[in-house]
Parts: structure tokens; sequence; C-alpha cells
């Protein structure tokens, strides 16, 4: 039987509390607030929350540990059998929609999957995989992909040859170029009004019930994403919507656009790792495919980017509610109770893992890390992310293309070996070409 949950002391509360949950949603969960990011990575919260999370894991002997937040109650899960229970057990009798995610994503994507009801999600969950080819490790666009890929890449490669150097806003640039290219195809990717509208609905998202919404700029960002939907332009996303339900389709992708964000940081991170150990970019290099063949898989490349998110995870937390009582150990949770799974607690975790604190992006490779139920970067169960195998393509694609420049990334010496920072602040991350000043 699994262990019973425990609470906590109100000693033990106040530390998971300030040490860990506090820094999550000061950083921003929905987007990052680059002055809390920085700060974040001056600190390293992520080693100090995993701290507390051993500590505690070890003086409770593995049991889910009851957090009090004022007058909810949140389950934080230490064990990745109890993790299993959660993603297996989505979306019934473990909801992803829950309390915190319905109240901050309904700021700008009221219809997505991830915080519909089951109900809702029977067909919704459907219509994702359909559109993002969950099962398929190439999207039928991948053609379409590459190129635009090659288009972002070509922008920063200019301003590398002129400037010598870019910075994480210069990559951003070239990334949204990309996303909406994909998404919203081609004519899409000079619209940053669209991202700027998206932006701000993130950042009311971020204060969740303390900001009153603008349902105005959410119709906007709806108006400006169905323009694209209505005559959509063949190999991006919003063209297989269109086949497969535009009624649906409208819903959906503010959720996709929003989620290119985490990408692109797992890319920039995973950048640096390359800037600043020549072996990485040498192997990337080695299976780069020749010009003018199928979009290739890249399974090195992929295997970077997964192992980015192991280490620097962009989903804080995974979240689930309970929709009914819940027998847990000897004790029976009432219907509604929040749980849990920190990430980068699970990810690190020294006594789990030989390579916690390395870079090893051969334990995606042989097996080892899939096996894990604790390490979840997309998540895990028939709730886990659809986006999963064209967010890959996209990201390794783009990241085997950087590094055949020879890049070097401010303060690379941390990078350059294991153990690797806790926390790294991907806003802050800044390349130059070899050889430039
Ligand atoms: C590095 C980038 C990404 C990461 C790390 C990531 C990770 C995740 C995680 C952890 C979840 C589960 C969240 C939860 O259970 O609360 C999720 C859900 C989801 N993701 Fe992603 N995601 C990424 C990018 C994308 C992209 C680009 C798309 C679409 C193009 C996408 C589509 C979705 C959808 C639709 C869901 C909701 C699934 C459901 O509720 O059934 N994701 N993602």
């Amino acid at each position: 039987m699994s262990p019973t949950p425990v609470d906590l002391t109100p000693a033990e509360n106040l530390r998971v509390l300030g040490k860990v949950l506090a820094p999550l949603v000061a950083q921003g969960a929905i987007v990052r607030r680059p002055q809390m990011t920085a700060w974040a990575e001056r600190h390293q919260t992520d080693r100090t929350a995993r701290a507390v999370l051993s500590d505690l894991r070890a003086r409770h002997g593995g049991a889910p540990l009851v957090v009090r937040l004022g007058t909810r109650r949140v389950v934080v899960v230490t064990e990745p059998v109890d993790v299993r229970r959660l993603l297996e057990g989505s979306p019934e009798p473990f909801t992803p929609a829950t309390k915190e995610k319905r109240a901050a994503l309904a700021h700008f994507q009221p219809e997505g999957v991830l915080i519909s009801s089951t109900a809702e999600r029977w067909h919704r969950r459907p219509f994702n995989e359909k559109v993002l080819q969950t099962d398929q490790p190439v999207h039928d666009g991948g053609p379409a992909v590459v190129d635009a890929v090659q288009r972002g890449v070509a922008d920063l490669s200019r301003q590398l040859r002129t400037s010598g150097r870019f910075d994480a806003d210069d990559f951003a640039e070239a990334w949204w170029g990309t996303v909406l290219e994909v998404v919203l195809g081609p004519k899409a990717r000079g619209d940053r009004e669209l991202v700027a509208v998206l932006n701000a609905l993130r950042s009311d998202a971020n204060w969740s019930w303390l900001h009153p919404g603008r349902p105005h700029l959410r119709e906007d960002l709806e108006g400006r994403i169905g323009s694209y939907l209505l005559n959509p332009e063949p190999g991006s996303l919003a063209a297989v919507a269109h086949q497969s339900g535009p009624a649906t389709a409208v819903g959906q992708v503010p959720h996709w656009l929003f989620a290119f964000d985490a990408a692109g940081a797992a890319t920039l991170r995973a950048l640096a790792i390359v800037a600043a150990r020549p072996a990485v970019r040498e192997r990337l290099l080695a299976e780069a495919e020749p010009e003018g063949q199928e979009p290739a898989l890249l399974p090195y490349a992929r295997a970077c980017v997964l192992e980015s998110l192991r280490l620097w995870p962009t989903t804080f937390a995974v979240l689930r509610d309970s929709t009914g009582p819940t027998d847990w150990g000897e004790r029976t949770l009432p219907a509604h109770t929040g749980f849990a799974v920190v990430s980068s607690f699970f990810h690190r975790d020294p006594d789990r893992l030989e390579h916690a604190d390395g870079f090893l992006p051969e334990a995606w490779l042989d097996g080892r890390n899939a096996a894990d139920w604790g390490l979840i970067p997309f998540s895990g169960g028939p709730a886990a992310c659809p986006g999963r195998n064209f967010v890959l393509l996209v990201a390794s694609h783009m990241l085997t293309r950087l590094a055949a420049h020879d890049l070097r990334v401010a303060r690379g010496r941390y990078l350059a070996r294991d153990p690797l920072p806790a926390t790294v602040d991907h806003l802050g991350l800044r390349f130059r070409v070899a050889g430039s000043r």
C-alpha cells in the first residue's frame, strides 16, 4: 500500500511555501518575469527547493506531504510511484484541470484541453492528437517545419555576421518568427502584434484570480488566430487544424503558441551547453542530415533538448485535482484535493539518478530515463503533452542548425563541466561567435 499522506508541521509547511512554491510562483508560471528569473538563478532556488523536499522525504519516509495553502490542501508527492498513480489516473480521478490552472489559463485559452472538463476533453484531446500527430516522430508537415526553422536560423546568422553576437531577446525574435510560421503559416511569420496580445494575456494569467481579465483582448487574440485558420497555408498546423475541425481549432491554438515559448527556453539552454562543450557540438554536427532529404529524426539533438528539459524543467510543477474522495494509504482525501509533482526535485534526485546534475543525453537514447516515472518533462499518462514529437522536431532542427556556428556562451565555464547549476536563467543567456569580442 502507498504510504499515508502526512500533515506537515507549521514550520515544515512554511519551508515548503517559502522555499519551494513561492520561488516558482514569483518567476511567473505562465510567462516568466525576467527580474525574478535572474533572482532565481542568483539564489539557485531549485537547489534549495530540492534540499527542502529531500529532507522532508527522508523525515517522512516517502509519504506524500500535505501542504496547507489557506483553506486549500495540496499534496506534494516525493516518490515516482505516486507520480505514476497521478498521471496514469488522469483525467479521472485526477484531473489536469486544476483550480489554479483554470484560473490562470482561462485568461487566454478558456477552451484549451488542459483546463477542459472530462466531457469536453473527450473531443478536444483527440483533436490535438490528430493535428499534432502525437505518435508520429516526424510530422507530415516536416518539410515546411524545416523551412521555417531555416528562416529563423538565417535571421540569427545574419545578426552573427554583422555583430558577432546574439542574446535571449534576439533568439526570441527568430524563434517567434519560426513558431508563427509552423503554427499559423508563412504569412503569420511577422505578426508580432499577435504575440504581443498573447503575451499581455499571459501576464494577466500570472496573476490568476487576482487579475479581473480582459475579455476584449481575448476576443482580439481569437480574431487574429481565426483569420489565419480561415485560409490556412499548406504545411502549417493551421492547415491540418482546418481540415480536422475549424470550430475546435480556435480554442486550442492559443495553447500551442504559448507552449512553444517553453520549447524556445529549452532550445536556448541546450544551445548554451553546445557552446560550452565542444564534444556535444561535434556529435550534433555528425548526425546533421545532408541537404535535400526528408527531415531527419536527429535523435541525439532531440535527446539534448530532453536533457535540457530534465535539468531545467519548463513546467515547474505538474498539477492534478482529485475529482472524488481518494483513498491513499490509510487516509481518504476529500474531493478537489490538489496534488503537485515538483519537476526539478524529481529530475535532479541524486538518490535515484547517478547523472542527477550531469548532462547525459545518452540516458534518453538508451531507455533509462523513459522507464523512470520521476522524469516527466512532457508529463505522462493519458494527459501527457500531445505536442512532444512536434516540439522535438522543431527544437532539434533549430539546435542542430545553430550548432553549425562556433559559438561561445557568456559564463560558459559553469556549463562546461558537471555538476551543472540547479537554476539557469535562459533570459540572461548571451552568445558570441568564437574569436569575436
Ligand atoms: C518544450 C516544450 C513543451 C513542454 C516541456 C511541454 C510540456 C507539457 C506538459 C508537462 C504538459 C502537461 C501539463 C499538465 O499535466 O499540467 C503538457 C500538456 C500539453 N501540451 Fe505541451 N509542452 C511543450 C510544448 C507544447 C507544444 C509546442 C504544444 C502544441 C503545439 C503542446 C501541446 C500541449 C497540449 C495540447 C497539452 C494539454 C494536454 C492535455 O491536457 O491532454 N505542448 N505539455
